[in-house]
């Protein structure tokens, strides 16, 4: 990959970085540029970049596309390929690969720690002792998640192992999803709307595309009810944050774990004093083994097509 210019769009795990520059390739940190002024940055590069790699947090849209004659590829590190504007990729003729499967635990994981940290109050536990408030009296009971009707939106890669995972817990499982699949123990239904008024743990884990902005809307929260918990680990636009604020804070939903949001990093003040919150930064992914696994793939990929070889994971 001697030479190959590749524009890095946010500060990326130290070793992708290390192992880029390893095998020559020249980086460009659009993330270094003032955030007001990326564009200076990208007329002034524009013809040494042939690869983006980009994240949940900055893809490749459009108007960085059009800046960019020469772009050949854009290698995500991520399996969301939302920040990407594939329509203008498909017409330019750059490819696109993702990191599917190699985050697939990692984010399951945290669906399932997400669901038993709000039902059973870990945080807010956590902080309880911290404070000594122990000394004065013993933590208020809290709800069990073995068991509980576990609802997935999305049984792809990561919804299905969520899925295995709930079984694991007791949780009889239920789905809705773009079709059903050939599952006997996980029972589908044909609308978002069936599958939360069935289900008291709903879990978000589809793709953001124009169909699911918004799936969980005013009509599901209400359906999942005061005793519901909302579980999301796909994309903050899949929910109507404003409906979630006021279901929360008026308790017309039992709680919420939330790995992502609509304004990432900005997240309503809210959520802050409701101990039936429990809020993590975007990290679905985020293990230093995973990381590692996903910057190898994305190297991978890039290596793959200087070298004219079929990619590993494309998407494009
Ligand atoms: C991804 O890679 O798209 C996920 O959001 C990881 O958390």
């Amino acid at each position: 990959m001697e030479s190959l210019g590749v524009l890095l769009t946010y500060p990326q795990f130290p070793y992708l970085e290390q192992e880029l520059l390893r095998r020559g390739c020249h980086l460009l940190r659009l993330y270094d540029s003032p955030k007001n002024d990326q564009f200076t940055f990208l007329h002034a590069n524009a013809s040494s970049i042939r690869a983006v790699i980009g994240d949940t947090h900055v893809g490749a849209d459009a108007a960085m596309i059009d800046v960019l004659p020469d772009l050949e590829i854009v290698a995500s590190f991520s399996v969301g390929l939302d920040k990407v504007d594939l329509v203008k990729c498909k017409e330019r003729g750059i490819r696109v690969t993702n990191t599917p499967d190699v985050l697939t635990d990692d984010v399951a994981d945290l669906a399932i720690g997400l669901a038993i940290a709000v039902l059973r109050k870990i945080p807010a536990a956590d902080r309880f002792v911290r404070s000594s408030a122990w000394k004065k009296g013993g933590y208020p009971l809290t709800t069990k998640f073995s068991g509980k009707k576990v609802g997935i939106l999305g049984l792809g890669r990561i919804g299905l192992a969520i899925a295995k995972q709930a079984e694991a817990f007791n949780c009889p499982i239920s789905y809705n999803s773009r079709s059903e699949k050939p599952h006997p123990n996980y029972k589908y239904y044909p609308t978002p709307l069936d599958l939360a008024s069935n289900c008291e743990v709903l879990v978000v884990s589809c793709a953001l595309t124009n169909e699911t902005r918004l799936i969980v809307n005013r009509a599901i929260i209400d359906a999942l009810g005061p005793q519901g918990v909302l579980i999301n680990i796909g994309r903050g636009p899949h929910v109507d944050e404003a409906e979630l604020v006021s279901a929360l804070v008026e308790g017309r939903l039992g709680g919420a774990g939330l790995d992502v949001f609509e304004n990432e990093p900005n997240v309503p003040e809210e959520f802050f004093w409701l101990d039936n919150v429990v809020m993590t930064p975007h990290v679905g992914s985020d293990t230093v083994e995973t990381s590692k696994a996903m910057a190898d793939l994305v190297i991978a990929n890039l290596e793959a097509h200087v070298m004219g070889r079929p990619l590993l994971t494309p998407v494009l």
